[in-house]
């Protein structure tokens, strides 16, 4: 501190810190996690001063827009006070009217927005109709940490592929099952309650016919008490090149859609309805099949396994994400499964490289996440660019 100087006093309209209101914007937004895609997240605070007058976000889809959540909690307050919201607010009618309709005939006259909505329908027609109206428009604040938050709506719009997390529970000596085939269990209660919250965030969850063969698990968040939403469970998939897969009754008779995805056939990518109630997916390759996604609205698809898939995605360079959970356990044996088989690298200066890396512990466990960097690596570091969409 400079010896005689005092902070201003900051008083009234003057004084709100705009990442400080955008962090809260995307505290918000966050809640509607797992309940409103293919929409994005968004969360929006409106204030006056160092006031905050309501806050608002998406809870689910079909419902109100986190803009016009907030405004109706302001109401009248509303008139010429500022909000923060972590995307651009739409111009086009979907399920709800308009929110920058809704913006002005509120009164709002400045909004502070983290950045441009990728979706054609609105890309920078939002703020063009906010500023035609006379209102403010500020936009890039904390762009990094929106664009980030919805990684997978950008995903879908950016690249036409939705985004791809790879959540795999390994031994240190990264196996995924014995010899055998043995998987049950590597990871803790805990890391299965995590595994479980992934799953419920995701609009799908995808695993490879080999899985389904050994384990036939239901890939469903049974463990997440608010999956249980009228929305439903979130998507399955098997991925197969030979066919030879049988569903089982517990896997399409329960709470949302099955696909069978059959890659490397001749023929293009096509659905069938079957009678037993999957859907069959007749696709060239992975990245068809992804497209494909894509269309169908499903903006982030969890890979639940196994070695052979994991394999095959990250040679297509399909991988965006990943939660590596390991245990402190050492299965051991050449012919154990590994977590990621497929072609891989000739040369370690290939390897797929992942940083905005963090660490964290699941009671014994400890969960390994990082996003995909782009590019090759950097000399003397394992860092590439960042792999954001
Ligand atoms: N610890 C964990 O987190 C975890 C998670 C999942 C599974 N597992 C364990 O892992 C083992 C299974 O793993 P896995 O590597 O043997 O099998 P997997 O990856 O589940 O399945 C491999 C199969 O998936 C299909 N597939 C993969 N890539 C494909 C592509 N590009 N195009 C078309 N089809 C493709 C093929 O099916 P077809 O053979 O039908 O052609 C392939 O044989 C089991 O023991 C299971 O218990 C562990």
């Amino acid at each position: 501190m400079i010896e005689g100087w005092q902070a201003p006093k900051v008083t009234g309209a003057f004084f709100m810190d705009k990442e400080k209101i955008m962090e809260r914007a995307l505290a918000l937004a966050r809640r509607g996690a797992g309940r409103v895609s293919p929409n994005p997240m968004v969360g929006a605070v409106i204030f006056k001063g160092a006031t905050i007058i309501s806050e608002g976000y998406h809870h689910y889809f079909g419902g109100d827009h986190a803009e016009l959540d907030a405004l109706k909690k302001a109401g009248k307050r509303a008139e010429g006070a500022s909000m923060a919201v972590n995307l651009e607010p739409c111009s086009h009618s979907g399920k709800t009217p308009p929110c920058v309709e809704s913006i002005v005939r509120y009164g709002i006259k400045e909004v502070l927005a983290g950045g441009r909505d990728p979706n054609p329908l609105v890309a920078g027609k939002g703020f063009a109709y906010l500023r035609r109206h006379g209102v403010r428009v500020q936009s890039g604040i904390m762009k990094e940490a929106c664009a980030f938050l919805n990684r997978a709506f950008i995903s879908v719009h950016s690249r036409k592929r939705p985004w791809v997390v790879l959540k795999e529970g390994l031994s240190l000596d990264g196996r995924i099952a014995s010899y055998t085939g043995n998987s049950k269990w590597i990871t803790n209660p805990k890391a299965r309650l995590f595994a479980h919250r992934l799953r419920y965030e995701s609009d799908m969850v995808m695993a490879g016919a080999g899985t389904f063969r050994k384990d036939r698990p239901s890939l469903l968040p049974y463990l997440i008490k608010a999956a249980r939403h009228p929305l439903g469970y979130p998507a399955r998939c098997v991925v197969s090149k030979s066919g030879l897969f049988k569903t089982c009754g517990k896997l399409v008779d329960s709470e949302s859609p099955f696909f069978i995805a059959h890659i490397a056939v001749k023929r293009p990518a096509s659905a069938e309805n079957s009678k037993s109630g999957h859907e069959r997916i007749y696709s060239k390759n992975l990245n068809n099949l992804l497209e494909f996604f894509a269309e169908k609205g499903y903006n982030q698809i969890l890979i639940e396994g196994g070695g052979g898939l994991a394999g095959s995605l990250f040679d297509a360079g399909l991988v965006d994400e990943i939660y590596f959970i390991y245990a402190p356990i050492v299965i051991g044996g050449k012919n154990a499964v590994a977590a990621v088989a497929g072609r891989g690298q000739e040369l370690v200066k290939n390897a797929v490289v992942f940083s905005e890396n963090r660490i964290f512990a699941l009671d014994d466990n400890f969960v390994f996440h990082g996003i995909r960097t782009t590019g090759k690596r950097k000399k003397g570091t394992s860092l590439g660019k960042r792999g954001r969409p």
